[in-house]
C-alpha cells in the first residue's frame, strides 16, 4: 500500500490534528505513524479504548530496538496500538532524546511502511528541515504533503521548504491549507503564490480552521463530531489522498532497490500490482 508523509515548515499549522483527522476518516485500512522527533502528541492527547491511557512505551522506540531484523507488517503492527475510535497508531519518540536511539533506522523504516501489504501509513512528520532526522520518510512516502495556515509567514516558510524539498524528494508534492472555511480569499492567495513559483506542487487542499473540530482530536472534544466543519473538509481530502497513492511508482521501486537491492531479478511494481489483482 502507500505511505503519506505530513510535515510542516514551521510553527505549528495543525500537522498531527490532520494527521489524525486524516486517519480516521481514510477509506482503507491506515496506520497512524508519529515520526516527529519532537516528541509525541498522541500518546498525550488521545486515549485507548474505554478512555484507557495509550502505552507510550509500545511505538516508534520499541519498533526500533526489535525491527533491526526486518520490518514487515506483523512487526510494524506490534508495535502499534488502536486508539479510542479504532484508528491504529504507532506512538512518536517520548522526548528529542529518544531519537538517538533511532539510529539508522528511518530509512528502511520509511520504505517498509511505503510497502506495507494490509494498510496505508500516514506519517506525522512534525517540523522538516533540511538535517532533520526524519527525512527518509518524508523521502520514501508516495505522497508528501506540507501543512500551512493562510498567513503571511507560514507561507514564506512553506516557499523556502517546497524549494529545499523539491531537491531531495521526487514523489509527488502537495499542499494543504489550514484556514477559516469562510477565507476562501487567503487560500487563493496562497495558491497564487505555489503557481508563482516553479516547483510543482500538484495537490492543492483546503482543510477547515474549526476551533471545535480540532478540540476533538486535543482530548477535549464536546458534542457531535460528524457535522463539524473539520470533519467535513477532511472527508473529501482523505479520499482523495488515498485514490492518489492507490497504486505503486517507479519512485518506490527505486527506493526499495536502493535499499533492499534483489540483485539482478527484472522487477516491475506496475507487473506485481496487475498480478496481485
Ligand atoms: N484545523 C484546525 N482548526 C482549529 N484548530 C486547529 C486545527 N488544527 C490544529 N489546531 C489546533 O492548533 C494547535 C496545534 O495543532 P497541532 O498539534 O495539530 O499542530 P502541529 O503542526 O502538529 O504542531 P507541532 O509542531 O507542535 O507538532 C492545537 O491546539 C490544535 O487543536
Ligand atoms: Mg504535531
Amino acid at each position: 500500500m502507500a505511505l503519506v508523509a505530513l510535515a510542516s515548515a514551521k510553527g505549528s499549522p495543525g500537522v498531527t490534528t490532520a494527521s489524525l483527522v486524516l486517519g480516521a476518516l481514510w477509506p482503507r485500512p491506515v496506520l497512524l505513524a508519529e515520526c516527529d522527533p519532537a516528541g509525541s502528541d498522541v500518546a498525550i492527547r488521545m486515549t485507548a479504548p474505554g478512555g484507557q491511557p495509550l502505552n507510550s512505551d509500545r511505538g516508534l522506540v520499541s519498533l526500533a530496538a526489535a525491527g533491526r531484523k526486518g520490518l514487515g507488517d506483523d512487526v510494524i503492527m506490534a508495535h502499534s496500538q488502536q486508539l479510542d475510535g479504532g484508528l491504529d497508531v504507532m506512538i512518536g519518540v517520548r522526548s528529542p532524546e529518544q531519537i538517538g536511539g533511532m539510529g539508522g533506522l528511518w530509512e528502511p523504516l520509511g520504505i517498509s511502511f511505503n510497502q506495507m501489504f494490509s494498510a496505508d501509513v500516514i506519517a506525522d512528520c512534525g517540523r522538516i528541515g533540511p538535517a532533520s532526522p526524519q527525512v527518509p520518510v518524508v523521502q520514501a512516502a508516495r505522497l508528501v504533503v506540507l501543512v500551512c495556515t493562510a498567513t503571511g509567514s507560514s507561507v514564506a516558510h512553506l516557499r523556502e521548504r517546497l524549494s529545499s524539498l523539491v531537491h531531495h524528494v521526487d514523489a509527488q508534492l502537495g499542499v494543504v491549507v489550514v484556514a477559516d472555511p469562510k477565507r476562501r480569499d487567503g487560500v487563493k492567495q496562497v495558491w497564487s503564490v505555489l503557481d508563482a513559483m516553479s516547483v510543482r506542487v500538484q495537490h492543492r487542499w483546503h482543510l477547515a480552521y474549526d476551533p471545535a473540530g480540532a478540540a476533538f482530536f486535543d482530548g477535549r472534544g464536546q458534542g457531535r463530531l460528524d457535522r463539524t466543519p473539520l470533519i467535513r473538509t477532511a472527508t473529501d481530502i482523505a479520499a482523495e489522498m488515498a485514490s492518489l497513492v492507490s497504486m505503486p511508482t517507479q519512485h518506490d521501486f527505486d527506493m526499495a532497490q536502493a535499499a533492499f537491492p534483489l540483485g539482478d531479478t527484472p522487477y516491475s511494481p506496475q507487473a506485481d500490482w496487475e498480478g496481485g489483482q
